[in-house]
């Protein structure tokens, strides 16, 4: 595992994008596993600003798969993930949206979603996978006691991830209560996994997922099994380390 401690969000965006322009410069055509949340907004404002330059990398052959959507929400939906993706990355850059998945919220059968969805994966490995942290340590919407062996599953949110996620919705009540998410076998299966996170409120998360006990009562503690992981934390997510 490798950790990258920057001195703000503009720096550990810029760090986080470099890492991923790699991959795609190595492999134009490789698949990106991405995540939504205010984490990884920067890094994608970063690959859209060099995708933008003159002779910017370009994403034509690239392939997307997220790691979760609101269940009952999808295209069209201003708080969907798949709106989020397109607002904050697919627009501006030449990536062919058929080329991008994300689960389907608005399927009507979600158990029938998830086997195709772990399907998609299984034709689709990611070469790196991007992940935000839950301030209680949570990973995709896998939750403190979801199985290290889950894969795409329903899952109901827990009152404190409804409440972190209140803040882009005008009420709490208005977010949902459930979620199809990636589970943790699938986000292991990257070849490479960047996790991005900012603020003091992800320092204890941080902290146990990097140095604390591997257990499923923090699911990015697995991350610790993975042999090639970045975290890039700015200095107040970083706080909480005790090895700097
Ligand atoms: C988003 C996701 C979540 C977020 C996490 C952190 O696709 O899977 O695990 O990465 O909740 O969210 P932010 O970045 O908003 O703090």
């Amino acid at each position: 595992m490798k950790v990258f401690i920057e001195k703000d969000y503009d720096a550990l965006s810029k760090k986080a994008a470099e890492l991923i322009k790699e991959v795609v410069k190595e492999n134009p055509n490789a698949v990106l596993g991405l995540a939504t949340g205010s984490s990884p907004i920067g890094t994608y404002a970063e690959l859209i600003k060099d995708h933008q330059k003159k002779d910017g990398l370009s994403y034509a052959g690239v392939k997307t798969v997220n790691l979760d959507e609101y269940v009952g929400l999808g295209e069209g939906d201003e708080q969907s993930y798949v709106t989020f993706m397109r607002k904050n990355l697919f627009n501006y850059i030449d990536i062919d949206l058929s080329n991008t998945n994300l689960p389907n919220g608005k399927a009507v059968d979600l158990d029938k979603e998830c086997d195709r969805y772990n399907a998609l994966l299984a034709t689709l490995k990611q070469d790196v996978q991007v992940l935000g942290i839950g301030s209680n340590g949570h990973i995709g919407f896998n939750e403190p006691g979801t199985s290290f062996d889950s894969v795409t599953h329903v899952v109901d949110l827990t009152e404190n991830t409804i409440k972190d996620n209140s803040r882009l919705f005008d009420r709490i009540e208005d977010v949902p209560r459930r979620a199809l998410t990636m589970g943790i076998k699938n986000i292991l299966d990257a070849k490479m996994i960047i996790v991005v996170a900012n603020g003091e409120n992800k320092a204890d998360a941080v902290a146990k997922a990097i140095e604390g006990e591997i257990t499923e009562s923090v699911p990015a503690s697995v991350l610790q099994k993975h042999d090639n992981v970045y975290f890039v934390v700015d200095a107040k997510a970083a706080s909480k380390l005790t090895n700097k």
